[in-house]
């Protein structure tokens, strides 16, 4: 479906064409004013320099064919500036087609194209933290958005589970236990070993092991040795570290699940280890490598660069691959098995330079072709009260599940003293409202800006918040039980009888808009302010409006007929933000 904008701007460049003016200066935007006008254009102003008239002029001949269209109810020129309202019956059809529409008034897409979204990120044998909120929330609702819009959007969680991380936790296990048959020499691979460890362990081994690793010297060249022997894939290694895998994995899942954020592919860094030959054949045929300090390197400096870009480590000098070798052999993975025409990494933008280097790498090996969109979505830190990154009281990284506990539990109490006093399936409730919370006052900022965790603004049931759009389905919802009026098949809305009423019905039909700019500019944050307008728009023709004693059939009906489709447009909303509503409060 056309967004309106589209077909006002088609109708304002026919009319500038028509009078022998270039059609691209019939742009229409929303208008700043709503108090003088709905839309205006401003092309006149651009069109006065190329032909050297007076933009008043102009706009007055553009105006006097726009008159005869009927789909504006008021043109005026004012200094230049074309004023434009549109008729009802033309916003009634609009929104009618809207309200039927499959995609709620979304563009699709001309080409089913793919784009791989990266995102998530978190790191074997380490728990969740808040540092991985950020990544799993906005790279879900971009690949929400995307998938909206009838691309094919695969996420991919890419796992940290290939670098020395790993041989420092094997290390560490193997003083342990130095008698488990993972470190004897002929190990069998086919043999079941009686050996459990816990998500709750691995957290435990990984600092410990960290903080060794830089206060012995001798152990850490045990585990970096360990690391290029798992990478070499050594079989007892190798077991164990599939079992760590396993188990983190699974952890990982029960926290993302709990967020909703899934993924298509729970590839790892190991994942794209089988291509890491081939990714160095490539990269010696076109002459890219060379040795410097014993590594291996490519160099992606560009002659107009003004700042220095380092060139990008291949190889380390003990041939341990690094975070760019996985990186590049991940791209050539994604292209056999994907073909994407974009692949978006929606990472810490404090990663930028790495993300550089590797996309400058793999386009000048031609892993990709030179039109695909490698992108890296970067994003800032979200902060404590105090301005100041998020730590918990003793200053140490809080873990995800201890941040979604806290929110949860004053959730929960927010229900109990509830003022529609339903405390039915509270747990279900609460834990909607938790991810709401959380979600929406991330997503609200734009990816890139820094912002302030508040959990008592995020639960708020007022103002832009998550809940505050929860609690207007919700009351929706309630309005038409009261009504019997739940499913409705065909929403028709054929009349506006107030002012309210047609504030909600442009802002309505204005949302194809916002998320074709969300798309455009990978900001899910347009989506949010959207969602928070439709319904304090909504608010107010509700509190304007008295629904349930509303004596006019009529008039009711169609009042009705907007509150189904509010509804449906905040439901769609908040899927794309990887929101689910609740039905009740
Ligand atoms: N595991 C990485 C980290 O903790 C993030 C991975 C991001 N994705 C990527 N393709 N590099 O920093």
């Amino acid at each position: 479906m056309n967004t309106l904008i589209n077909i006002l701007t088609e109708n304002v460049s026919n009319a500038f064409e028509k009078c022998g003016y270039d059609k691209n200066y019939g742009k229409v935007i929303v208008s700043d004013r709503q108090d003088l006008c709905e839309f205006q254009c401003n092309g006149a102003f651009m069109a006065a320099k190329q032909y050297r008239k007076a933009p008043q002029a102009i706009a007055t001949e553009v105006s006097a064919v726009l008159t005869n269209e009927k789909i504006f109810k008021k043109v005026d020129v004012v200094s230049g500036f074309l004023n434009l309202a549109i008729e009802d019956s033309f916003l009634l059809n609009y929104i009618n087609e809207l309200a039927e529409d499959k995609h709620l008034g979304i563009q699709q897409a001309e080409k089913q194209e793919t784009i791989v979204v990266d995102y998530g990120g978190p790191n074997c044998a380490k728990p969740l933290h808040i540092g991985h909120l950020r990544a799993a929330i906005i790279g879900e609702a971009l690949k929400r958005l995307a998938a909206s819009t009838g691309r094919n959007a695969i996420g991919d969680v890419h796992l940290g589970d290939w670098g020395l991380p790993m041989g420092l936790v094997i290390a560490e296990i193997k003083e342990r236990h130095p008698e488990l048959p993972y470190f004897k020499e002929n190990f069998d691979e086919s043999q079941e070993v009686d050996f459990v460890v816990t998500a709750e362990e691995l957290n435990e081994i990984y600092p410990f092991a960290s903080k060794k690793s830089k206060e012995d010297e001798e152990f850490r060249a045990i585990a970096q040795k360990i690391t290029v022997e798992l990478q070499n894939l050594n079989k007892g290694y190798y077991a164990l570290w599939k079992k760590m895998l396993q188990v983190s994995k699974d952890d990982f899942k029960k926290m993302y699940d709990t967020l909703n954020v899934h993924f298509e592919l729970w590839y790892g860094e190991s994942d794209a280890d089988q291509y890491i030959d081939e990714l160095l054949k490539i990269l010696d045929n076109k002459n890219l490598t060379y040795t410097s300090n014993g590594a291996l390197v490519v160099d992606v400096q560009n002659e107009d660069d003004k700042v220095q870009i380092p060139p990008v480590m291949i190889k380390k000098s003990d041939n341990s691959s690094n975070y760019a070798t996985t990186d590049l052999a991940t791209i050539l993975q994604r292209q056999k098995d994907y073909n994407p025409s974009e692949i978006w990494y929606v990472v810490d933008s404090r990663q930028s330079l790495h993300f550089n280097q590797v996309f400058r790498c793999a386009k000048k090996a031609e892993i990709v072709s030179n039109d695909t969109n490698l992108e890296h979505l970067g994003f800032g830190t979200m902060n404590g009260k105090d301005g100041k990154p998020f730590k918990t009281r003793d200053g140490g990284v809080m873990k995800l599940e201890d941040l979604y506990n806290t929110v949860y539990e004053k959730a929960v109490e927010r229900l109990k003293e509830s003022e529609f006093g339903n405390i039915e399936n509270i747990e279900e409730k609460a834990s909607k409202i938790t991810v709401a919370a959380i979600k929406f006052g991330d997503l609200i900022n734009h990816r890139l800006k820094d912002y302030i965790f508040d959990i008592d603004k995020f639960l708020a049931s007022k103002g832009k918040t998550g809940v505050f759009l929860l609690y207007t389905i919700a009351r929706i919802n309630s309005l038409l039980s009261k009504l019997e009026q739940n499913e409705s098949s065909k929403i028709a809305i054929n009349n506006i009888y107030s002012d309210t009423e047609k504030q909600l019905l442009l802002k309505l039909s204005l949302s194809g808009e916002v998320f074709k700019n969300s798309f455009n500019e990978k900001a899910p944050n347009y989506i949010c302010e959207n969602a928070y307008e439709i319904a304090s728009l909504f608010s107010n023709f509700y509190n304007d409006n008295h629904i349930i004693s509303e004596s006019d059939a009529d008039k009711k009906q169609v009042w009705v007929n907007i509150c189904q489709i509010v509804k449906k447009m905040l439901i769609k909303h908040l899927d794309i933000l990887g929101i689910e509503h609740v039905n009740a409060m």
